[in-house]
């Protein structure tokens, strides 16, 4: 069956189109993306330093409609529209006014679901899914009313997907036209890591989770952000932080590189003098749970510290980046190795925007083959780590028989797994 899905959580509007398995055959899903659209706001939010809520819900309106386009047409179908739009409007009154009161608090995506949409001829999609949490609050409601007005307008069944759940089943997909059939079995471990969210998951079976661990204050994701913005890198921090710690790598592991380089080799010296360490925050503790708001602050002080010495921050941001980098993955993989020791797993996985980060995906999965000799390592491709609706189809394929009337579905900020 075909699932058109919609995400808006935060700050990527997001259709994708999905051939998913029927609900007898969640076994083994294998899931067929026909299309996977994804428009970001991170130029909107960058000034900011972070997602501004009421700015992600305004660009959801502005952009869904173009972005539901892309997501049709990427799946081949071609747009049909009715043959007479006036007759259609006289017919279909009460519909109209229906759709006001759906779309009535975003008013800006009624006018252009009005024009572009109420005149289309319906796709051949079976269902309709939306993320409806967790997330920030008016940005899931713009997806969600949305997707309650498409599901009114084509009489299609709702299912509401879970965003944490979404990013675990990212495991089971492949990216457009490759095939691929999971060797994944349970129970399996996820570190689900992103700008919201940070949990160890235990997964005894498809729709059946216990959310083992989780974080105190700061998402991962989040802490990667802020120590971006102290560090003057612009946003999202992750990428810009990896990048940093690539660099300094580069420079240790390249002794060629360093003789080429006078500037580096200062660069190195000043590393070696000035010992750059941060805290493993909540690596020993008794718990699988995660702090990370207490290494941003360590950040804080050490970048203070070096600038009352006079180091100049840019000579020495790459270092700071790399322990940064170092320091949280250090935590995320010794809780997670430890508690699918006690879990007894057969597999760990990886999910959410953090899991992008190149060292993180490197020592998870060595560690796994170290420590975890018999249990199988998964992490999604990298196009399925940040935030898609392509997932999001996926997640709402695991409860078909969860269909929702339009007029009960709502967004659910705080929705836990
Ligand atoms: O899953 P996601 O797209 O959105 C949420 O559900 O929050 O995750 C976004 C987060 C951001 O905090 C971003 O900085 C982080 O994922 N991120 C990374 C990397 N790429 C994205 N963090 C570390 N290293 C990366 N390479
Ligand atoms: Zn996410």
């Amino acid at each position: 069956m075909k699932i058109l899905a919609i995400e808006t959580s935060c700050d990527e509007t997001a259709i994708a189109v999905v051939e998913c398995p029927g609900a007898k055959k969640i076994k083994a899903p294998c899931f067929d993306i026909l299309s996977n659209a994804v428009s970001s706001q991170i130029k909107i939010h960058a000034p900011f330093g972070g997602v501004v809520p009421s700015l992600a819900k305004r660009e959801h309106q502005k952009n869904l409609v173009s972005v539901l386009s892309r997501a049709l047409a990427g799946a081949g179908f071609s747009v049909r529209y009715k043959a007479q739009i006036t007759n259609y409007k006289q017919n279909t009154k009460h519909k109209i006014q229906t759709i006001e009161t759906i779309l009535e608090r975003e008013p800006e995506l009624l006018e252009k679901f009005k024009k572009q949409i109420l005149p289309m001829k319906p796709p051949k999609i079976d269902a309709i899914a939306v993320t409806a949490g967790p997330g920030l609050e008016p940005a899931l409601w713009v997806g969600v009313n949305f997707a309650r007005a498409l599901s009114f307008l084509w009489k299609k069944p709702l299912i509401a997907a879970n965003h944490v759940e979404a990013h675990i089943v990212a495991n089971w997909l492949a990216p457009i036209r490759e095939y691929q059939m999971s060797d994944i079995k349970f129970p399996a471990l996820c570190l689900i890591v992103s700008g919201g969210h940070t949990q160890l998951v235990l997964m005894k079976d498809f729709g059946k989770y216990k959310i083992i661990g989780g974080t105190r204050d700061d998402a991962a994701g989040e802490a990667f952000d802020k120590a971006a913005k102290m560090l003057k890198l612009g946003f999202p921090g992750g990428p810009a932080i990896a990048r940093r710690a690539e660099r300094w790598k580069f420079q240790i592991l390249n002794p060629k590189f360093q003789i080429n380089s006078k500037s580096q080799i200062s660069n190195l010296k000043q590393r070696d003098d000035l010992e750059i360490k941060l805290p493993r925050p909540m690596i020993n503790s008794n718990d699988y749970d995660f702090s990370f708001s207490g290494l941003k602050t360590a950040l804080l002080y050490l970048i203070k510290d070096l600038q009352n010495k006079d180091y100049s921050l840019k000579k020495i941001t790459p270092a700071l980046c790399a322990e940064f980098q170092q320091a949280a993955v250090d935590v995320l993989v010794s809780k997670t190795i430890r508690a699918a020791k006690q879990f007894k797993v057969k597999s760990v996985l990886l999910g959410g925007g953090v899991s992008a980060n190149r060292e993180l995906r490197e020592q998870l999965k060595k560690a796994v083959k170290e420590k975890l000799t018999e249990v199988y390592y998964h992490q999604p491709a990298l196009e399925f780590t940040g935030d898609n609706a392509a997932m999001i189809a996926a997640a709402a394929c695991l409860h078909l028989k969860e269909k929702k009337d339009w007029r009960q579905l709502k967004a659910k900020a705080d929705w836990r797994i």
